[in-house]
């Protein structure tokens, strides 16, 4: 079976790739009895079957230096060390001109056409591809609809900074809505596929 493609977005309502505070940023579920559920839902519900993640630099570096197994603490919310042993697991790989190395395992560095890159990926062996990151890289994963299913995590912030998802382009994507849901301190998780 063909490997899918998953981009993941999270950002603000005015798109920008950030994880700002906000009422109930620190306890997500409310009163609920799983105070980790909306993390896992934005991190690992969905990633039994990924064996692939991709990063362009800046987010691989700022993933390795924050997730890293070794950069736990004892007292870290459990979707934390669920989301570093997942990075651990999988193969990450890092879209980079400049980098030539990385110390973190299962890892490895490509360069070039990025449609190519994602085409390449496709055709080698293993589970589901993730594209994680950052807002750069998923831009134009977008303009060019490179993959086949797109979850937007929005939090409800219009926070005025940061790196931003959304620039001018000459043609517009039209993706096709699987599922909206909210949480309860009013983040939303779009869910949409790709018209083929
Ligand atoms: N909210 C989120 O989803 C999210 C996720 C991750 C990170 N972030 C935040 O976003 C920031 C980083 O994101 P970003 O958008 O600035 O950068 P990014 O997408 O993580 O990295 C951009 C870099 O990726 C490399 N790259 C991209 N496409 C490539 C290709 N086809 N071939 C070779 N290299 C390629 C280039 O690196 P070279 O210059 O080495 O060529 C480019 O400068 C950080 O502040 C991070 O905290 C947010």
């Amino acid at each position: 079976m063909a490997r899918k493609v998953t981009a993941n977005l999270y950002m603000t309502i005015d798109g920008r790739g950030e994880f700002p505070k906000y009422p109930g940023w620190d306890k997500p579920s409310g009163d609920r009895d799983d105070p980790d559920e909306f993390f896992r839902r934005m991190w690992t519900d969905r990633f039994d079957d990924v064996s692939t993640v991709v990063m362009g630099r800046r987010s691989f570096l700022g993933h390795h230096k924050t997730f890293a197994l070794t950069a736990r603490k004892p007292n870290d919310p459990k979707f934390m060390s669920d989301y570093c042993r997942f990075l651990d697991r999988v193969e990450k790989v890092c879209l980079s001109h400049r980098l030539k190395k990385t110390d973190w395992n299962n890892s490895r560095i490509l360069k070039g056409d990025l449609s190519q890159i994602v085409a390449k990926l496709k055709r080698e062996k293993g589970g589901n591809i993730i594209l994680e990151g950052g807002p750069r890289l998923i831009s134009e994963v977008l303009r060019r609809n490179l993959a086949d299913d797109y979850w937007f995590l929005v939090m409800p912030v219009v926070y005025g900074r940061g790196p931003r998802y959304w620039f001018p382009t000459k043609s517009q994507t039209t993706l096709k809505l699987l599922s909206a849901t909210h949480m309860p301190y009013g983040e939303l998780v779009l869910h949409y596929a790709a018209y083929r």
